[in-house]
């Protein structure tokens, strides 16, 4: 497995097998790498001839006050792990190879708006995030040059504000999704659940217990959503949670309707200062 830093030699790199036919896959990735991490490669390799992981913590994506600072930086634990499932390319650049020549970690610079679904939820209240996600995932994609890119489901809104620019701005690569990967206690995997003390690690099984009740509220016919929403977060709130929203939508965000044959139930919760994702899709 190659570890390489500059934008020059993954170009080189890549060029060489797009000379030889190979399919290009690519698992971006902020490092502090889990098992979800390592499924999402795995999906990469069987879909691919050669699959590239990139390891960046983007500043762009952090606001003020978050934890851009404190994310952990694990890269040769990370690389160990991912030679063992069998990634051919490691690319961890450092933030002057992304974003040269500015003076405020990209703010300065040209940024990839996705309008609308980028302010809402997450985006409400992460002002900025997923212009910094789309714009560094489009930097990465310019310099991967991938066929097929996967993305974990737990990002739910992440990976919508993604396949949107792909499609609208005319990006060559195949977006896949893999199923979020989960502790046994129902928790989605997140790098961020190393914050959790002990104590509250089993506390957070309750999130996709109440997603699963949700779901099978609105299968069984409930159709009042403000009402499920409401009672939603009362139950996760009275289990020690502070929540931000529980979110009813169709598959595309947009608002859910009766009509709506997909809809997917969205969640953001606080457990003590870590602030924790999780979704369910459902099929009617
Ligand atoms: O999901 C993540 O880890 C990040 O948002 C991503 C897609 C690697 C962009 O920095």
């Amino acid at each position: 497995m190659q570890i390489i830093h500059t934008i020059a030699q993954l170009r080189q790199i890549v060029a060489s097998h797009k000379r030889a036919g190979k399919i290009i896959g690519f698992v971006p990735t902020m490092g502090n790498l889990h098992q979800g991490h390592l499924l999402l490669v795995e999906m990469a390799l069987s879909q691919s001839d050669i699959v590239i992981c990139s390891i960046f913590v983007n500043p762009l994506q952090f606001g003020e006050g978050e934890d851009f600072e404190h994310y952990p930086r694990t890269l040769q634990a990370d690389a160990d792990k991912l030679q063992q499932v069998g990634c051919d390319i490691v690319f961890a650049p450092a933030v002057e190879e992304i974003y040269p020549d500015s003076q405020g970690n990209g703010q300065d610079q040209s940024q990839v708006i996705v309008p609308g679904i980028s302010d809402i939820l997450e985006g409400a209240a992460r002002p900025g995030h997923f212009t910094g996600v789309a714009t560094v995932v489009a930097k990465l994609f310019n310099m991967v040059q991938p066929d097929k890119a996967v993305f974990g489901a737990k990002d739910y809104q992440q990976l919508q504000v993604i396949k949107r620019f792909v499609r609208e701005l005319c990006f060559p690569v195949e977006i896949l999704t893999h199923p979020i990967v989960r502790e046994s206690n129902g928790l989605a995997m997140s790098s961020r659940n190393g914050y959790l003390s002990d104590t509250q690690k089993q506390q957070t099984g309750a999130i996709h217990q109440m997603l699963k009740d949700v779901s099978r509220q609105i299968k069984a016919g409930a159709n009042n959503f403000e009402q499920l929403e409401q009672q939603a977060v009362e139950s996760l709130n009275a289990q020690g949670f502070v929540t931000d929203y529980i979110s009813i939508r169709a598959a595309d965000l947009s608002p859910a309707m009766l009509t709506h044959k997909h809809l997917v139930v969205l969640a953001a919760a606080y457990l003590g200062t870590t602030r924790l994702l999780d979704n369910i899709q459902i099929t009617l």
